[in-house]
């Protein structure tokens, strides 16, 4: 055994190593794929000893845990915003201000970036990471715990001599620009509301439910204060080494500036040179070295008076709105674009902005022809953020958003709280049904790629695909002889539907009915139902019309379920066409029930953690017990420990592990008691 608990220490030691050598350093020293065998092996001990699992663990970086609702947390001290400025006079001013009340002719200044991300404050006792709060007003924020967890460039125990308990120390967490590309690609693909800009997606992703999502989205982060005195540390530069020393990520941009000149050519530095950085900054910081000086000035109820922000002004130029067009999506939501007369900004040339929504032009007072002042700052997106209304022409127009959709001339509806217009025709409207017949036959869904490459669109035009259940019957004469056009690598090519061709269609579609009923629910692109989502429901309900049947409220039951993705769900099954469309693909043999597998059958232990002991009757019934904990969500652990919610206790239960039990308060069930539990 004990050779068992020093190879998991080993391996955690090791991983943790690449781990921060990869996510901290940037400096990786393993493969790829060493280092996920490494961590599959220390999974697979992990799973058969979890008596031997560490704190630390880099296993607990993937997520897994729901959180319902965030736990409020009041902050020790709280957490300050900073003054912002624009100039160097304004910087100029901030400094003879400290100097003037610290009765001193120049201060050193620590320079750092401003990362554009969200702040957190990460609580450590005896060097484990125990808490992780978001600002929220400053004084209480959301407990996000579980999701910073997955944040790899954040250590979940600190190592070294001399570290205080408890420690604070607060930073921002960002999304880097290539983690972001990726996401809004992902969402694009699946219809979804794009992130404006990777701060955006950063809160959102911090807010997210499932952690194990948010292990998938690449955050990072980077920390620049110590909220804990400590006798070692008297300047922020001295701050930073130490966090620096305890492997938190820092980086390696601020610089001691002594006096102002240097503090100028810092902002002047990172104005240009923060185009090259991964990740967004809108600023630079500037803050008094001596911890004692910082002191003595003290703060504002909402801002040190030793430290200010720096912004940088987004760039802007001035050009003219040549028209405004109109796409319609997935989902059938219109989204207005700009059209723009070229213009350069930023290193790029700049044609078309969004426009978001009606209200955006609304509060813009948009009108035909207008000259706008288009932006990008952090964002990715150009955008127009004003218009120059006194160049405008007396007898201009004002821009109104289009009444009826550009695809299919339905008129266009407003839901309620939405800011955005769409066409209700869902099943007919042309770029919707494409949509979701591309959506039916992605990857994640029925998977059938020979229908990939621009062969959906002839399909349609042709008229032969008006709803998913007509894929099941096209047939080999109705294919044969087609031709389509589609761009690769912005490229014309032509496919032309020959022998092999039809008949890999044909060979596709007809072995997608092998499809699991989680990624056939998936397919139905139901409004909100994502990959995730669906596989729980479906695990769930077990049947599409045991979800038929559901109410609302039998719906948000489910773990990652919430009202609107419910009340979504209820909505798609009262739509005539669907059930019209859910028929049909049922005759054609479609997964509409999960098979049953030793996989789990329902969720009623989810969550809880037991251990099975002693007899019962037959070594078959301790083997079957110990299977339904599983195949009910709930976790089997080897030993009794503070980690164990019950313990299912059969005849001659050892005497030492019955007293292990009831010392730590652990409730004994019969075997009657734990049956009767997971039918709850
Ligand atoms: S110091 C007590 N340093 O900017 C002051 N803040 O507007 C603590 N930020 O809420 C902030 N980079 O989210 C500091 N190097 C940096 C920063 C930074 C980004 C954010 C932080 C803060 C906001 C202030």
């Amino acid at each position: 055994m004990d050779t068992i608990a020093t190879r998991i220490k080993a391996l955690v030691a090791e991983l943790n190593t690449h781990n921060y050598n990869y996510y901290v350093l940037d400096n990786p020293s393993i493969s790829d794929y060493e280092f996920d065998m490494k961590l599959r092996e220390l999974q697979d001990l992990e799973e058969a000893y979890p008596q031997y699992r560490q704190p630390d663990s880099p296993t607990l970086r993937v997520g897994g845990g729901i959180t319902k609702r965030f736990a409020h947390v009041r902050h020790e001290r709280p957490m300050l915003s900073l003054g912002n400025t624009y100039s160097e006079e304004e910087i100029a001013a901030f400094d003879s201000r400290v100097c003037a009340a610290l009765g001193v002719s120049e201060v050193d200044y620590v320079c750092e970036l401003k990362f554009d991300g969200i702040s957190v404050s990460l609580l450590y006792e005896n060097g484990l990471l125990v808490r992780a709060a978001t600002r929220g007003d400053g004084v209480q924020g959301d407990d996000i715990t579980a999701n910073v967890r997955t944040i790899r460039s954040i250590p979940l125990k600190i190592k070294g001599e001399n570290v205080p308990s408890p420690l604070e120390v607060r930073g921002e967490v960002l999304m880097p620009h290539e983690a972001f590309r990726r996401l809004n690609e992902e969402k694009a693909e699946a219809g979804d509301t794009l992130f404006a800009n990777p701060r955006n997606a950063t809160g959102g992703s911090l807010k997210m439910q499932d952690s194990s999502e948010v292990a998938r989205r690449s955050l990072d982060a980077f920390l620049y204060f110590l909220n804990t005195p400590m006798e070692t540390v008297d300047t922020q530069m001295g701050s930073i080494e130490q966090l620096r020393q305890w492997h938190f990520k820092v980086g390696e941009y601020a610089r001691l500036c002594h006096g102002m000149p240097e503090v100028y050519d810092f902002i002047r530095i990172w104005d240009t040179k923060r185009r090259e950085l991964p990740f967004d900054i809108d600023g630079i910081v500037s803050k008094v070295n001596r911890l004692e000086y910082q002191e003595q000035l003290g703060s504002t109820a909402k801002s040190p008076r030793w430290a200010i922000a720096y912004k940088f002004k987004a760039e802007r130029v001035l050009t003219d709105l040549l028209s405004v067009s109109y796409q319609v999506g997935r989902t059938g939501v219109v989204t207005p674009v700009a059209n723009l007369r070229p213009v350069s900004l930023a290193g790029t040339t700049v044609k078309r902005a969004t426009l978001h929504n009606a209200d955006i032009i609304a509060n813009l007072d948009l009108h035909e022809g207008d000259a706008v002042y288009v932006e990008k700052g952090g964002e990715i997106i150009p955008k127009i953020v004003g218009v120059d209304a006194a160049s405008r022409k007396e007898d201009s127009r004002p821009v109104r958003f289009v009444t009826h959709c550009p695809a299919c001339g339905t008129p266009l509806v407003r839901s309620g709280e939405e800011a955005a217009f769409y066409c209700p025709d869902r099943h007919h409207c042309p770029p919707q049904l494409k949509g979701r017949i591309e959506h039916f036959i992605s990857r994640k869904a029925m998977n059938i790629e020979s229908l990939g490459e621009g062969k959906v669109d002839v399909l349609l035009k042709e008229g032969l695909v008006s709803r998913p259940a007509d894929l099941y019957t096209l047939t080999y004469d109705q294919l044969l002889g087609l031709e389509t056009t589609y761009l690769s690598n912005d490229k014309e090519r032509v496919v032309s539907f020959r022998e092999k061709t039809v008949q890999n269609i044909l060979d596709g579609i007809a072995k997608s009915r092998e499809v699991p009923f989680e990624r056939v629910l998936y397919a139905l692109g139901i409004r909100y139902v994502g990959e995730t989502s669906a596989k729980k429901i479906a695990r769930h309900f077990r049947s599409l019309s045991a979800i038929e049947q559901a109410s609302a409220e039998e719906l948000t039951a489910v773990e990652d379920v919430g009202a609107v993705m419910a009340e979504s769900i209820v909505r798609y099954f009262e739509d005539a066409e669907n059930i019209q469309n859910l028929y049909l693909l049922s005759q054609q043999g479609l997964h509409f029930e999960m098979e049953e597998t030793a996989a789990s059958v329902s969720e009623a232990l989810q969550g809880k953690s037991f251990v099975v002991s002693g007899s019962f009757g037959t070594p078959q019934r301790r083997k079957e017990l110990e299977q339904m904990v599983e195949q009910y969500g709930g976790k089997l652990l080897g030993a009794v420990s503070a980690k164990v919610d019950y313990v299912v206790a059969g005849e001659n239960m050892g005497p030492a592990k019955r007293e292990k039990a009831q010392q730590l308060g652990i409730p004994l069930l019969t075997e009657a008691e734990f049956v009767a539990m997971t039918q709850a």
